[in-house]
């Protein structure tokens, strides 16, 4: 197996900030089955079941809930340096390599690309053993979706600047890797530069449907599956949680490795009616398709 990207290992966390920081908090706690690690200088941290430090961070938000980055694990020291080194004119550096404040700890810089989009690229910060005793909890993030209105400017950012691979491109989105998972990041062609989704790993299939019986008794219907998705392989729930903030549990992801055909458009039909490859789920719910337009980056 060859790891696709030289310079990114997989996306650690996602940071946002909230309206609602009490209700949102407890959705990622009680509802969602993440763990509160800390809260550290207002802001809190949420961890899953799995190695990494924090996977959610929330703060308190003035207005609209909004995404404060997306923060990629780097290979090595030299990777992040590498990584402001190929930014040139398509982003620049908003902070610089610098020690981190935050549970896992490590050195970070945080860049911009030239619509906004924020990225933390973490290294060094610390990893546990994990709690594999929780069955049905979100072990790590699987994958974020954002959405874009250049998909051909943003993958090739994502080629030049983190060394990441197209794994698959369908009429609507552009499936990205940086490690033996089918995609990490992928983007969604839309009329803007909004968060499309957040998807947590969860243990199987089990756990993607006992946690939408959990969702749904808590007041979170599933808004768009179960299913099991084209491109990836991997099962699906998505649900609206607080703030237009859109989640999906999933497991199986496709591993591969370079010798992997990216595929096409023409490549990815589905029959008249269907949508995933049991051919069960209905369309995504309008109000999913709603959310997935209201969480936009922060301006710094
Ligand atoms: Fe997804």
């Amino acid at each position: 197996m060859t790891h696709a990207s030289s310079r990114i290992s997989g996306v650690r966390s996602v940071a946002l900030s909230v309206p609602d920081l009490q209700a949102t908090s407890d959705f990622f706690t009680k509802t969602w089955g993440l763990e509160l690690v800390e809260s550290r200088q207002g802001i809190q941290y949420f961890k899953g079941t799995g190695s990494d430090a924090y996977l959610i961070s929330l703060r308190q938000s003035s207005g609209e809930a909004q995404l404060i980055d997306v923060t990629l694990r780097a290979r090595s020291l030299k990777a992040i340096q590498e990584i402001q080194d190929h930014l040139g004119s398509n982003g620049k550096v908003l902070t610089p390599t610098s020690p981190l404040n935050e549970p896992g700890g490590g050195v970070a810089c945080t860049i911009m690309d030239n619509v906004g989009r924020i990225y933390k690229i973490v290294f060094d910060d610390q990893v546990s053993q994990g709690s594999p005793d929780h069955k049905d909890r979100p072990i790590r993030l699987a994958h974020v979706v954002l959405n874009s209105n250049e998909i051909a400017v943003t993958q090739k950012f994502f080629e030049d600047v983190f060394d990441f691979s197209l794994s698959d491109r369908t009429k609507i989105m552009a499936f990205m890797r940086c490690n033996n998972d089918h995609h990490s990041i992928a983007f969604g062609d839309t009329d803007n530069n909004a968060l499309n989704h957040i998807a947590f790993l969860v243990p199987n299939l089990d756990a993607v449907m006992s946690g939408g019986g959990r969702l749904k008794d808590a007041g979170f219907p599933i808004a768009w599956g179960p299913g099991r998705h084209g491109p990836g392989n991997n099962t699906f729930n998505y649900f609206v949680g607080p703030h237009s903030i859109v989640v999906e549990y999933t497991s199986e992801v496709e591993q591969i490795d370079d010798n992997y055909k990216a595929r096409f458009p023409s490549d990815w039909t589905w029959p008249p009616g269907r949508i995933d490859q049991w051919g069960i789920s209905p369309m995504p719910d309008q109000s999913l398709k709603d959310a997935q337009k209201k969480v936009f980056f922060t301006q710094p």
